[in-house]
C-alpha cells in the first residue's frame, strides 16, 4: 500500500506547542530585560491530514471572529514560508485564551511543527521558532518572543529578546495554581498603553523595568537551587512592580490577595495583565486549594513547569 493510498486517519500528523506562563518578568522583557518563563502541561494539540491545499481548519470554539481571522491570516502567512505543504489542519485547545497564558504562541509552535513534519525533512529548533515567530508577529505586533520560545524549547528559561536563553533547571518540583480572572485586553493594546505610560515618565520606568530585571535573575538562581521561599517572595515584589506599572486591577489584586490569604509562597499576575487575566500561585502542593477554588466556583487549575523529573 502506497502512502497515498492509506486512509486519511493512518496518515494524520500530530503535533503540540505548550502554553506558558511568566513566573517573573513580563513586560520588562520587551524592553530587553531578562524574564523567567516555563511552559504549562496544557496547550494546543493540531492534526493535519493530507488535502490538496494548505490550509487551517478553525474549528476552535473558543475563538471570536476577529481571533479566527488573525489566525488564518498567520497560518497563511507560515504555511507559504513552508512551501505549502498539502495538508489540512485542524486544532484543539484546554488552554484557556487570550488570558496571559500563551495561547498565540502555543498555535504558532504547534502550527509551525506540524508543517514543517508535513515537509517531511528533519528541521532544526532554530527554524522551527523563527516560523512561529512569524504567526506571532501576525497575534501580538512586536511581541518578545518569550511566548514562542518557551513553548518551542518547553523547559524553564532566563529568556532575552536579545541576548542569551538559558535553560534552568530547577533542583525542586516548581507547581503553581493558575486563576483566571474575568476578561482582558488584547496584549498588543495593554503593551502599547504601557508604552504610551512609559515615554510620560522614561526614567521612573527604566528605573522599574531594570528591577523587574533583576528579580528574573534572582529568580532563576532561586528555582536552580530549589528555594521556592525565595522565589515565591520575589513573585510578590514582581507584582507589587507590575501594579506600580499600572497593570494590575482590583480583581486581579483581590485573587493575589486571596491566594497569598490561602498559603501561597508568592502570587501575581502572569503575562500581559490589565483588567483581568491570569494570576499564578506557588504552592508546594497545589491541589487542595485548586479543590477548594474549584468549589467556590473560581475557575483555576494546576500545573507543574520544572523540576527533576522533568529535566
Ligand atoms: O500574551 P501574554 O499576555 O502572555 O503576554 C506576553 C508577555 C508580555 O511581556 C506582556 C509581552 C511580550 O511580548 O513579552
Amino acid at each position: 500500500m502506497t502512502a497515498a493510498s492509506l486512509p486519511a486517519d493512518a496518515r494524520a500528523l500530530q503535533a503540540f506547542g505548550p502554553g506558558k506562563i511568566i513566573l517573573l518578568g513580563e513586560h520588562a522583557v520587551v524592553y530587553g530585560h531578562p524574564a523567567l518563563a516555563a511552559p504549562l502541561s496544557k496547550g494546543v494539540r493540531v492534526v493535519g491530514v493530507p488535502a490538496a491545499k494548505c490550509l487551517i481548519e478553525a474549528a476552535e470554539p473558543a475563538l471570536k471572529p476577529e481571533q479566527k481571522e488573525a489566525l488564518e491570516r498567520a497560518f497563511a502567512k507560515v504555511a507559504k514560508a513552508v512551501g505549502a505543504p498539502g495538508v489540512s489542519v485542524s486544532l484543539s485547545s484546554d488552554l484557556p485564551v487570550s488570558m496571559g497564558l500563551g495561547s498565540s504562541g502555543a498555535v504558532a509552535v504547534a502550527c509551525a511543527r506540524l508543517l514543517l513534519q508535513a515537509k517531511g525533512k528533519p528541521f532544526t529548533p532554530e527554524k522551527l521558532e523563527s516560523l512561529a515567530l512569524l504567526m506571532e508577529r501576525e497575534f501580538h505586533g512586536t511581541p518578545s518572543g518569550v511566548d514562542h520560545t518557551t513553548s518551542a524549547r518547553g523547559t524553564m528559561l532566563l529568556y532575552r529578546k536579545r541576548g542569551p536563553i538559558r535553560a534552568v533547571k530547577a533542583r525542586r518540583p516548581v507547581k503553581v495554581l493558575v486563576a483566571l480572572v474575568g476578561e482582558r485586553t488584547a496584549t498588543k493594546v495593554t503593551v502599547a498603553q504601557l508604552r504610551e505610560r512609559q515615554a510620560r515618565w522614561p526614567k521612573t520606568y527604566r528605573r522599574l523595568f531594570d528591577e523587574v530585571g533583576r528579580l528574573a535573575e534572582l529568580g532563576a538562581k532561586a528555582a536552580a537551587a530549589g528555594d521556592l521561599a525565595q522565589l515565591g517572595d520575589l513573585m510578590n515584589i514582581n507584582h507589587g512592580l507590575l501594579c506600580a506599572l499600572g497593570l494590575s486591577s482590583e480583581r486581579l489584586d483581590a485573587m493575589v490577595h486571596q491566594l497569598r490569604a490561602r498559603g501561597a509562597l508568592g502570587a501575581k499576575i502572569t503575562g500581559a495583565g490589565g483588567d483581568g487575566g491570569a494570576v499564578i500561585a506557588l504552592f508546594q502542593e497545589p491541589e487542595p486549594t485548586v479543590a477548594h477554588l474549584l468549589n467556590e466556583g473560581v475557575s483555576c487549575f494546576s500545573s507543574l513547569l520544572a523540576g527533576p523529573e522533568t529535566l
